[in-house]
Order: structure tokens, then C-alpha cells, then sequence
């Protein structure tokens, strides 16, 4: 099994909502596993990560395995070695690849080719780990997730897709609020829709940030300027000016918690006074990617 969608979890999902709170419970007694003991994770980073990079390192090591950090700049791939083959190859040496990478495509096409499972660890189209950590932080907040109701304002962007989908699947009611030309991709928001139907979930895909936050138990952003996009930040700024998460937002739906994947930009898409408030609940987010992780390895691998 690959785990490029958030999708791809399926009825998984449960099982790794509950390794997760497993393996967070003995983490706070610092209990470790041996659950991957000799197994070794391949992890390509065609991009800059801190979360991501720290926490599938950290948990490989905590579950007795090993994880080796590959940047195609100084692989063969960089000098022109095909995806293909190096699907090939890594897997006659590892047990899973982990890749970062700015095409979806290029990530399918490793999938394809690998006979070891692949996880996406962010890509232009989606971020399926930090999503999934996402929904066991609103399960831990909530105690459920069925008709608890999330509201995206900003980029409908890879993490936007991941929790449009993810929502879906979990019968999660979101709501977001885009700038025009910058909403969700049309096949995403039609897919989130057909998966809806057998959760129950309602999707909204809005314009006025008030409006999507209204009655909202969680509120998320993301920052306007993605990587890959940097040469679009001056547009970008413009054009988002109006969908801050501060504090006169918050005033429409005061009961709602902050989220935020992370790295943010203080001051664009969230105020500080917001992200370091008692609503935000980021560092939970932060932390949860290295139990939801070693739950996904666990299920992939173990
Ligand atoms: N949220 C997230 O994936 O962070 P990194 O880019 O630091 O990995
Ligand atoms: N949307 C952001 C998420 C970073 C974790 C990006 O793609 O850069």
C-alpha cells in the first residue's frame, strides 16, 4: 500500500487514530518500541522541512529502525537518473520511501515503480501525514470527529486538498474561505464531494472568511506563499491581504481552536497574538506528526 492521498488510509485511518494515541500514551512515559527493528526508511527531499524531515527520523529511530536522509541534489536523480530507476533501485534496498517533492506526478510515477510502499511527504497537489496528524489532534480536542466542523480560510492549496479529502472521508463538515482563483482544484473539491456522500460530510467552498468561520470548531491556515511559489509572493500578499486569522476573525466564532500546519509567516496568514493565544493549539499539531507517523509506518511497515 502507498499512501499518496490522505484517501489512501481508507478505513486504515481508524486503526492509526488509535496506534497514535497508543504510541503517544508511552511516549509520555518514555516506553520505546521495537516495532521497525532493522527496517530502514529511504526519505527524499526535493524541498526544505523541519516537522516533517525531524519527526519521520525521530520516529524510525524510537521504533528501532533507521531513516536516511536523501537530497536529490546529490543523488544520481539530480544528474538525470530516471524516477524509474530509482524506484528500482531504493527498493532492493529499503523497506519504504518517503518523498518530498513539488510534482504529485513525480510521486505517482516513484509509486508505480516501487515494489517497497511510498508516503508523500508533501507535494504541489497534496500533504496526507500532516493532515491525518491533524485529524487525531481534532479527535483528541473533540473526542470525535463526525460533525465537528473545520473551516480552511486562505490558499486552497496541498494542505487545504489533504483536509478537503481527509474531511470527507471522516465525516468532518468543512467550509472554506479562498480568494478568487485560488480556491481548491475542482477535481479534488468534486472527489471530497463523492466520498461526502457516504460520510455525511457537508463541504462548502466560500469567499468571505466570516462566513466559513461561522459555528466553526476549528479554524485553519496555511501561508499564502507555498514553496515552488516564491516568485508569485508579491501577488500573493496582495491578493490574501484580507484572509488573516487574527483576532477580529476569531470574534466570529469564539468557542473555534487554531490550527496551522507550520512553518507560519507571523503577520501574513496568522497574528502572533493569535498563533501564541489560548485558542492555538499548533505545538499539539507539531507534536502529533511524530505519533501519527510512527502509527503509518507501523501499519505500512510492521
Ligand atoms: N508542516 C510541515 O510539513 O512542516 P515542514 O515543512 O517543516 O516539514
Ligand atoms: N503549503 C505549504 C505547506 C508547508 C508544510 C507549502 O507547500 O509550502
Amino acid at each position: 500500500m502507498h499512501l499518496l492521498s490522505i484517501l489512501d488510509l481508507g478505513n486504515a485511518v481508524e486503526d492509526v487514530f488509535a496506534l497514535a494515541k497508543e504510541f503517544k500514551r508511552r511516549s509520555r512515559r518514555k516506553e520505546l518500541e521495537e516495532l521497525l527493528r532493522g527496517k530502514t526508511l529511504a526519505m527524499i527531499f526535493e524541498k526544505a522541512s523541519t516537522r516533517t524531515r525531524v519527526s519521520f527520523e525521530v520516529a524510525m529511530a524510537q521504533l528501532g529502525g533507521h531513516a536516511l536522509y536523501l537530497s536529490p541534489k546529490e543523488m544520481q536523480l539530480g544528474r538525470g537518473e530516471s524516477i524509474a530507476d530509482t524506484a528500482r533501485t531504493l527498493s532492493r534496498y529499503v523497506d519504504a520511501i518517503m518523498i518530498r517533492a513539488y510534482r504529485h506526478g513525480d510521486v505517482v510515477e516513484l509509486a508505480g515503480h516501487a515494489s517497497v510502499p511510498v508516503i508523500n511527504g508533501l507535494t504541489d497537489l497534496e500533504h496526507p501525514c500532516q493532515a491525518a496528524s491533524d485529524f487525531f489532534t481534532m479527535l483528541e480536542v473533540k473526542g470525535r470527529l463526525r460533525g465537528v466542523k473545520l473551516a480552511y480560510v486562505g490558499d486552497g492549496n496541498n494542505v487545504c486538498h489533504s483536509l478537503l479529502l481527509g474531511s470527507a472521508l471522516l465525516g468532518v463538515d468543512f467550509s472554506c474561505a479562498t480568494p478568487r482563483g485560488y480556491e481548491p482544484r475542482q477535481e479534488i473539491v468534486a472527489r471530497a464531494m463523492e466520498v461526502a456522500k457516504e460520510s455525511g460530510a457537508t463541504i462548502e467552498i466560500l469567499r468571505r472568511p466570516e462566513e466559513a468561520v461561522q459555528g466553526a470548531d476549528f479554524i485553519y491556515t496555511d501561508v499564502w506563499v507555498s514553496m515552488g511559489q516564491e516568485s508569485e509572493a508579491e501577488k500573493r500578499m496582495r491578493v490574501f491581504r484580507s484572509y488573516q486569522v487574527n483576532s477580529e476573525l476569531l470574534a466570529h466564532a469564539p468557542d473555534a481552536r487554531v490550527m496551522h500546519c507550520l512553518p507560519a509567516k507571523r503577520g501574513y496568514e496568522i497574528t502572533d497574538d493569535v498563533i501564541d493565544g489560548d485558542a492555538s493549539i499548533v505545538w499539539e499539531q507539531a507534536e502529533n506528526r511524530l505519533h501519527v507517523q510512527k502509527a503509518i509506518l507501523v501499519r505500512l511497515l510492521g
